[in-house]
Protein backbone atom coordinates (compact mmCIF):
# COMPACT_ATOMS: atom_id res chain seq x y z
CA UNK A 1 0.00 0.00 0.00
CA UNK A 2 1.34 3.32 -1.25
CA UNK A 3 2.24 5.94 1.48
CA UNK A 4 -0.84 8.28 0.06
CA UNK A 5 -3.29 4.94 -0.11
CA UNK A 6 -2.33 4.72 3.93
CA UNK A 7 -2.71 8.21 4.75
CA UNK A 8 -6.59 7.92 3.33
CA UNK A 9 -7.02 4.58 5.10
CA UNK A 10 -6.15 5.78 8.66
CA UNK A 11 -8.19 9.21 7.35
CA UNK A 12 -11.20 6.97 7.01
CA UNK A 13 -10.98 5.18 10.23
CA UNK A 14 -10.46 8.33 12.14
CA UNK A 15 -12.93 9.74 14.46
CA UNK A 16 -12.88 12.40 16.75
CA UNK A 17 -14.29 10.10 19.37
CA UNK A 18 -11.00 7.65 19.47
CA UNK A 19 -9.14 10.64 20.85
CA UNK A 20 -11.57 9.90 23.77
CA UNK A 21 -10.69 6.37 24.12
CA UNK A 22 -7.91 6.51 26.78
CA UNK A 23 -9.70 8.38 29.03
CA UNK A 24 -12.89 5.99 28.59
CA UNK A 25 -10.19 3.19 29.43
CA UNK A 26 -8.64 4.93 32.31
CA UNK A 27 -12.22 6.01 34.15
CA UNK A 28 -13.73 2.69 33.23
CA UNK A 29 -10.99 0.49 34.47
CA UNK A 30 -10.24 2.62 37.72
CA UNK A 31 -14.05 2.73 38.71
CA UNK A 32 -14.50 -0.87 38.18
CA UNK A 33 -11.19 -1.71 40.43
CA UNK A 34 -12.33 0.56 43.00
CA UNK A 35 -15.87 -0.60 43.19
CA UNK A 36 -14.65 -4.38 43.24
CA UNK A 37 -11.77 -3.20 45.88
CA UNK A 38 -14.44 -2.48 48.12
CA UNK A 39 -16.52 -5.18 47.37
CA UNK A 40 -14.01 -7.78 48.05
CA UNK A 41 -12.28 -5.78 50.98
CA UNK A 42 -13.55 -7.39 54.20
CA UNK A 43 -13.51 -4.19 56.55
CA UNK A 44 -15.77 -2.51 54.00
CA UNK A 45 -18.53 -2.94 55.24
CA UNK A 46 -17.49 -3.76 58.94
CA UNK A 47 -18.97 -1.34 61.30
CA UNK A 48 -16.89 -1.94 64.11
CA UNK A 49 -14.16 -1.21 61.46
CA UNK A 50 -12.06 2.10 61.40
CA UNK A 51 -11.54 0.91 58.10
CA UNK A 52 -14.94 0.18 57.09
CA UNK A 53 -17.31 3.09 55.34
CA UNK A 54 -19.38 3.44 58.00
CA UNK A 55 -16.79 5.45 60.01
CA UNK A 56 -15.36 7.30 57.07
CA UNK A 57 -18.43 8.55 56.79
CA UNK A 58 -18.91 9.40 60.48
CA UNK A 59 -15.14 10.85 60.06
CA UNK A 60 -15.88 12.68 56.87
CA UNK A 61 -20.11 13.94 58.66
CA UNK A 62 -17.62 16.24 61.30
CA UNK A 63 -15.87 18.37 58.13
CA UNK A 64 -18.23 18.18 54.93
CA UNK A 65 -20.37 20.96 54.04
CA UNK A 66 -22.89 18.34 53.63
CA UNK A 67 -22.36 17.05 56.71
CA UNK A 68 -26.03 16.39 57.99
CA UNK A 69 -26.97 14.35 55.08
CA UNK A 70 -23.51 12.14 55.48
CA UNK A 71 -24.79 11.47 58.90
CA UNK A 72 -27.73 10.48 57.82
CA UNK A 73 -26.49 8.12 55.48
CA UNK A 74 -23.87 6.62 57.87
CA UNK A 75 -27.27 5.18 59.48
CA UNK A 76 -27.42 3.13 56.56
CA UNK A 77 -24.25 2.49 56.10
CA UNK A 78 -24.38 -0.97 54.35
CA UNK A 79 -26.69 -0.20 51.58
CA UNK A 80 -24.95 3.26 51.35
CA UNK A 81 -21.81 1.40 50.75
CA UNK A 82 -23.04 -0.94 48.55
CA UNK A 83 -24.57 1.30 46.56
CA UNK A 84 -21.29 3.16 46.65
CA UNK A 85 -19.28 0.31 45.45
CA UNK A 86 -22.14 -1.08 42.51
CA UNK A 87 -22.15 2.53 40.92
CA UNK A 88 -18.48 2.46 40.50
CA UNK A 89 -18.50 -0.43 38.72
CA UNK A 90 -21.36 0.04 36.52
CA UNK A 91 -20.63 3.35 35.36
CA UNK A 92 -16.92 1.87 35.17
CA UNK A 93 -18.92 -0.69 32.57
CA UNK A 94 -20.45 1.64 30.85
CA UNK A 95 -17.59 3.93 29.97
CA UNK A 96 -15.62 0.79 29.29
CA UNK A 97 -18.25 -0.97 26.59
CA UNK A 98 -20.20 1.89 25.78
CA UNK A 99 -23.62 1.31 26.93
CA UNK A 100 -25.25 4.28 28.25
CA UNK A 101 -22.47 6.19 28.10
CA UNK A 102 -23.35 9.46 28.88
CA UNK A 103 -25.50 8.15 31.41
CA UNK A 104 -22.63 6.72 33.09
CA UNK A 105 -20.75 10.00 32.94
CA UNK A 106 -23.22 11.58 34.58
CA UNK A 107 -22.78 8.77 37.21
CA UNK A 108 -19.09 9.22 37.09
CA UNK A 109 -19.51 12.68 38.06
CA UNK A 110 -22.05 12.63 40.67
CA UNK A 111 -19.61 10.41 42.37
CA UNK A 112 -16.82 11.67 42.25
CA UNK A 113 -18.34 15.13 43.43
CA UNK A 114 -19.65 13.37 46.71
CA UNK A 115 -16.45 12.12 47.31
CA UNK A 116 -14.99 15.66 47.01
CA UNK A 117 -17.01 16.61 49.44
CA UNK A 118 -16.31 14.59 52.08
CA UNK A 119 -13.49 12.90 51.96
CA UNK A 120 -11.57 14.89 50.06
CA UNK A 121 -13.21 18.63 51.63
CA UNK A 122 -10.22 19.03 53.90
CA UNK A 123 -7.01 18.09 51.41
CA UNK A 124 -5.44 21.72 50.90
CA UNK A 125 -4.24 22.63 48.47
CA UNK A 126 -7.56 21.47 47.02
CA UNK A 127 -6.02 20.44 43.27
CA UNK A 128 -4.03 16.90 45.85
CA UNK A 129 -7.26 15.92 46.41
CA UNK A 130 -7.69 13.36 43.12
CA UNK A 131 -11.89 13.26 43.37
CA UNK A 132 -12.40 17.14 41.65
CA UNK A 133 -10.45 16.14 38.66
CA UNK A 134 -12.07 12.78 38.24
CA UNK A 135 -14.86 15.07 38.21
CA UNK A 136 -13.78 17.05 35.63
CA UNK A 137 -12.13 14.32 33.62
CA UNK A 138 -15.96 12.49 33.35
CA UNK A 139 -17.41 15.61 31.04
CA UNK A 140 -15.90 15.07 27.75
CA UNK A 141 -17.64 11.51 27.70
CA UNK A 142 -21.13 13.45 29.24
CA UNK A 143 -20.86 16.18 26.34
CA UNK A 144 -19.65 13.78 23.53
CA UNK A 145 -20.74 10.17 24.26
CA UNK A 146 -19.01 7.67 22.96
CA UNK A 147 -19.15 8.46 19.33
CA UNK A 148 -20.34 5.17 18.01
CA UNK A 149 -17.04 3.96 18.72
CA UNK A 150 -16.43 0.66 20.73
CA UNK A 151 -19.97 1.41 21.70
CA UNK A 152 -22.61 -1.80 22.29
CA UNK A 153 -25.29 0.42 21.97
CA UNK A 154 -24.07 1.36 18.27
CA UNK A 155 -23.57 -2.48 17.84
CA UNK A 156 -27.25 -3.06 19.02
CA UNK A 157 -28.87 0.04 17.15
CA UNK A 158 -27.19 -1.35 13.99
CA UNK A 159 -28.68 -4.77 14.93
CA UNK A 160 -32.34 -3.15 15.10
CA UNK A 161 -31.78 -1.52 11.97
CA UNK A 162 -30.69 -4.79 10.30
CA UNK A 163 -33.90 -6.71 11.56
CA UNK A 164 -36.16 -4.23 10.90
CA UNK A 165 -34.22 -3.77 7.10
CA UNK A 166 -33.69 0.04 7.71
CA UNK A 167 -31.32 1.69 5.77
CA UNK A 168 -29.55 4.98 7.64
CA UNK A 169 -31.98 7.39 5.62
CA UNK A 170 -35.32 6.14 6.50
CA UNK A 171 -37.63 8.39 7.59
CA UNK A 172 -37.94 10.10 11.41
CA UNK A 173 -40.79 7.04 12.12
CA UNK A 174 -38.36 4.66 11.10
CA UNK A 175 -35.76 6.30 13.27
CA UNK A 176 -37.74 6.60 16.19
CA UNK A 177 -38.43 2.96 16.26
CA UNK A 178 -34.84 1.65 16.05
CA UNK A 179 -33.96 3.98 18.84
CA UNK A 180 -37.08 2.93 20.98
CA UNK A 181 -36.15 -0.66 20.52
CA UNK A 182 -32.44 0.12 20.58
CA UNK A 183 -33.02 1.59 23.86
CA UNK A 184 -35.30 -1.03 25.25
CA UNK A 185 -32.72 -3.61 24.48
CA UNK A 186 -29.80 -1.99 26.39
CA UNK A 187 -32.15 -1.17 29.58
CA UNK A 188 -32.92 -4.90 29.57
CA UNK A 189 -29.57 -5.79 29.04
CA UNK A 190 -28.25 -3.37 32.03
CA UNK A 191 -31.06 -4.50 33.89
CA UNK A 192 -29.77 -8.05 33.78
CA UNK A 193 -26.04 -7.89 34.46
CA UNK A 194 -27.23 -5.04 37.15
CA UNK A 195 -29.32 -7.74 39.05
CA UNK A 196 -27.18 -10.72 38.73
CA UNK A 197 -24.35 -8.76 39.84
CA UNK A 198 -26.14 -6.72 42.20
CA UNK A 199 -26.93 -9.90 43.84
CA UNK A 200 -24.00 -11.82 43.53
CA UNK A 201 -21.74 -8.92 44.64
CA UNK A 202 -24.07 -7.98 47.50
CA UNK A 203 -24.02 -12.01 48.69
CA UNK A 204 -19.72 -11.61 48.57
CA UNK A 205 -19.36 -8.68 50.55
CA UNK A 206 -21.69 -9.91 53.12
CA UNK A 207 -20.02 -12.97 53.85
CA UNK A 208 -16.95 -11.27 53.81
CA UNK A 209 -17.59 -9.09 56.88
CA UNK A 210 -16.53 -10.27 60.02
CA UNK A 211 -19.00 -12.37 61.48
CA UNK A 212 -18.88 -10.00 65.04
CA UNK A 213 -19.38 -7.08 62.80
CA UNK A 214 -22.07 -4.48 64.72
CA UNK A 215 -22.65 -1.23 66.01
CA UNK A 216 -20.65 -0.03 68.30
CA UNK A 217 -21.92 -0.48 71.78
CA UNK A 218 -24.62 2.55 73.08
CA UNK A 219 -23.60 4.77 75.94
CA UNK A 220 -25.30 4.46 78.71
CA UNK A 221 -24.61 7.37 80.79
CA UNK A 222 -22.99 6.70 84.24
CA UNK A 223 -21.95 3.42 82.81
CA UNK A 224 -18.33 2.41 81.99
CA UNK A 225 -18.36 1.19 78.17
CA UNK A 226 -16.93 -2.00 77.12
CA UNK A 227 -14.55 -2.52 74.84
CA UNK A 228 -13.22 -6.09 74.73
CA UNK A 229 -13.02 -8.87 77.07
CA UNK A 230 -9.09 -8.54 78.28
CA UNK A 231 -8.48 -12.41 77.68
CA UNK A 232 -9.73 -11.45 73.91
CA UNK A 233 -6.87 -9.40 72.93
CA UNK A 234 -3.55 -11.62 72.99
CA UNK A 235 -0.61 -9.58 73.46
CA UNK A 236 1.02 -7.80 70.79
CA UNK A 237 -2.41 -8.05 69.16
CA UNK A 238 -4.80 -5.22 68.72
CA UNK A 239 -8.68 -4.82 67.92
CA UNK A 240 -10.42 -1.92 66.11
CA UNK A 241 -13.78 -0.66 67.55
CA UNK A 242 -15.75 2.45 67.07
CA UNK A 243 -16.31 4.84 70.54
CA UNK A 244 -19.49 5.44 71.90
CA UNK A 245 -19.30 8.86 70.44
CA UNK A 246 -18.92 7.70 66.87
CA UNK A 247 -15.22 7.81 66.10
CA UNK A 248 -13.14 4.62 65.15
CA UNK A 249 -10.62 4.14 67.36
CA UNK A 250 -7.81 0.96 67.71
CA UNK A 251 -7.07 -0.97 71.46
CA UNK A 252 -4.00 -2.42 71.55
CA UNK A 253 -2.21 -4.57 74.15
CA UNK A 254 1.38 -4.05 73.63
CA UNK A 255 2.41 -6.37 77.01
CA UNK A 256 0.92 -8.63 79.67
CA UNK A 257 -0.44 -5.46 81.80
CA UNK A 258 -0.83 -2.79 79.65
CA UNK A 259 -3.80 -1.95 77.26
CA UNK A 260 -3.57 1.40 75.28
CA UNK A 261 -5.89 2.70 72.91
CA UNK A 262 -6.35 5.64 70.31
CA UNK A 263 -8.59 7.63 68.13
CA UNK A 264 -8.04 6.48 64.44
CA UNK A 265 -7.60 9.72 63.05
CA UNK A 266 -5.10 11.06 61.55
CA UNK A 267 -3.70 14.22 63.02
CA UNK A 268 -2.50 15.36 59.36
CA UNK A 269 -6.19 15.66 58.14
CA UNK A 270 -8.14 13.32 59.61
CA UNK A 271 -8.01 10.26 57.45
CA UNK A 272 -8.19 7.33 59.41
CA UNK A 273 -5.02 5.15 60.22
CA UNK A 274 -4.42 1.59 60.26
CA UNK A 275 -2.70 -0.36 62.36
CA UNK A 276 -0.17 -2.14 60.68
CA UNK A 277 1.88 -3.01 63.80
CA UNK A 278 3.86 -2.35 66.14
CA UNK A 279 2.29 0.96 64.65
CA UNK A 280 0.20 2.71 63.18
CA UNK A 281 0.48 4.03 58.83
CA UNK A 282 -1.79 7.17 57.54
CA UNK A 283 -3.14 5.32 53.85
CA UNK A 284 -3.54 8.32 52.81
CA UNK A 285 -0.43 10.70 53.02
CA UNK A 286 2.15 8.25 54.71
CA UNK A 287 2.24 9.29 58.12
CA UNK A 288 3.28 6.58 60.40
CA UNK A 289 2.85 6.31 64.46
CA UNK A 290 4.47 4.09 66.84
CA UNK A 291 2.52 1.90 69.34
CA UNK A 292 2.62 4.92 71.31
CA UNK A 293 0.46 6.76 68.56
CA UNK A 294 4.03 9.29 68.47
CA UNK A 295 4.60 10.67 65.19
CA UNK A 296 7.50 8.53 63.13
CA UNK A 297 6.82 10.02 60.24
CA UNK A 298 5.18 13.03 58.33
CA UNK A 299 3.48 15.05 57.34
CA UNK A 300 1.34 14.95 60.58
CA UNK A 301 3.15 16.17 63.32
CA UNK A 302 1.14 15.77 66.81
CA UNK A 303 0.76 12.52 68.09
CA UNK A 304 -2.71 10.29 68.18
CA UNK A 305 -5.47 10.92 70.24
CA UNK A 306 -4.98 8.66 72.89
CA UNK A 307 -8.41 7.08 74.36
CA UNK A 308 -8.28 6.00 78.43
CA UNK A 309 -8.85 2.87 79.07
CA UNK A 310 -8.56 0.65 81.98
CA UNK A 311 -9.50 -3.13 82.97
CA UNK A 312 -12.09 -3.61 85.32
CA UNK A 313 -12.99 -8.11 85.68
CA UNK A 314 -11.62 -8.57 83.37
CA UNK A 315 -13.07 -6.23 80.98
CA UNK A 316 -10.94 -3.44 78.83
CA UNK A 317 -13.32 -0.36 79.10
CA UNK A 318 -13.32 3.35 78.41
CA UNK A 319 -12.74 5.87 81.64
S1 LIG B 1 -4.31 12.55 56.53
FE1 LIG B 1 -2.44 13.11 55.60
S2 LIG B 1 -1.02 11.71 56.39
FE2 LIG B 1 -2.87 11.19 57.32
Amino acid sequence: MSSTAFGRRVAQLWSPALALLPLRAFLGITFVYAGLSKILDPHYLDDASPLGVHAQMLHAASTSPIGALVSTSADYSTVTGLAIAFGEVAVGLGALLGLFTRVAALGGIMLALSFFLTVSWTTRPYYYGADLGFAFAWTPLLIAGDGGVFSVTTRLRAAVRRRLDLTLDEGATGQDEVERRTLLRAGLISAAVAAVGVAAGSALALARRPRNASHPPAATPGAATVIAAAADVAVGSSKSFTAPNGTPAYLLHPAADTFMAFNAACTHQGCPVSYTGPGFRCPCHGSTFDQNGQVTGGPANAPLKKVPVKVVNGQVTIT
